[in-house]
């Protein structure tokens, strides 16, 4: 009699267990834009560990890559309504819906990784979360930093703006960057990410700019053999959490789901910190050429910075946002 009691207490018992767990249990769903090896996956994946440690095993995430749960764009509309959990993409594709975190791709601002990390983990990245959650219905829980984005192309080695002239240029659908290559004299084509191997390969476009780590992960030396090193970009790529989602969640749940987001925050610093180097080295390895913009890149610098920053400082919120993100990281107001 003992025993019996004491199994069907066991199975009572289990039963009670597993009914709660499961209430409570998540398995987030994460869109990631990019392939496995990029840096998206790699924020990715530390915030899935971070996400099942701390939450004691009861919660998880599940990352699929590649843009196979859409657009990057697209991901952003689908997480402002609640049907998707989570996504990874660069920062550029969010500003259609929230326009002051277009801060992060005016060019030649955000001048280092650590310009980077200070921009977003400090007061400004606080303000801009707080604004993406309004303008767009998400909350930024993450940020990817990926590198600056070096401009490739099939046709022939860049290094001044004059070489630049009579190629087609993919962009994202991203007012600033589309501007930048206008004050460079050419028409870029603006096209989503899940597009782009395709435009470059069938040579709908000649060219696109990414990180090493982007352009290695996505295979682009398949179908592009020149680099140049402009700087006009530090690629921030945000997690972002549906806030429907997120306001459904306990107080608990929440603080956890922060938590893992500020590991995987720190995880990214470090993985581009060990791993860039070996990455372009990787390029290098399978044919691309890589150069550098002559004059220190003074002609891409100056012809950008005029015709651009002007042009989008109400969008940012004013002259005075600008001076305070160029003061956070320790350079000269405008
Ligand atoms: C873009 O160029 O649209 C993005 O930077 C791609 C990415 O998410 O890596």
């Amino acid at each position: 009699y003992f025993t019996r009691f004491m199994a069907s207490t066991a199975i009572a018992l289990s039963a009670t267990f597993i009914s709660v767990g499961m209430a409570d249990a998540k398995n987030f769903k994460i869109a990631v834009g990019d392939s496995g090896g990029s840096s998206q996956e790699a924020t990715g994946v530390a915030f899935v560990q971070a996400l099942e440690e701390l939450s004691g095993g009861a919660h998880t995430a599940t990352l699929f890559l590649n843009g196979q749960l859409g657009s990057e764009q697209d991901t952003v509309n689908e997480a402002a309504i609640g049907t998707l959990d989570m996504s990874i993409l660069a920062i550029n594709n969010v500003t259609p819906f929230s326009p002051t975190v277009g801060v992060f791709s005016l060019p030649y601002v955000i001048l280092s990784l650590e310009d980077a990390e200070k921009l977003t983990q400090g007061p400004i990245g606080q303000e801009l979360t707080e604004n993406t959650i309004e303008d767009a219905g998400v909350r930024i829980i993450a940020w990817t930093y990926t590198g600056f984005r070096r401009l490739t192309n099939s046709k022939k080695p860049v290094t001044s703006v004059a070489d630049l002239q009579g190629l087609v240029i993919r962009v994202p659908k991203n007012e600033i960057m589309i501007d930048t290559y206008k004050a460079w004299g050419i028409s870029p084509t603006p096209m989503a990410w899940s597009e782009t191997f395709a435009g470059l390969q069938t040579g709908v476009v000649d060219g696109q700019d990414n990180p090493y780590t982007t352009i290695n992960a996505m295979k682009f030396y398949e179908v592009q053999k020149y680099v140049t090193n402009i700087r006009y970009i530090f690629s921030i790529e945000p997690l972002i959490i549906s806030e429907q989602v997120f306001q459904e969640l306990s107080a608990e749940d929440q603080q956890t789901v922060l938590d893992a987001g500020k590991a995987a925050t720190a995880a990214s610093a470090q993985f581009l910190r060990d791993k860039e180097a070996e990455i372009k080295q990787i390029l290098l390895d399978e044919g691309m050429e890589i150069s550098d913009p002559e004059n220190n890149e003074e002609e891409f610098i100056k012809l950008a910075t005029e015709a651009v920053w002007p042009k989008f400082y109400d969008s940012i919120g004013g002259i005075e946002k600008m001076n305070a993100v160029l003061a956070e990281i320790g350079r000269a107001p405008v």
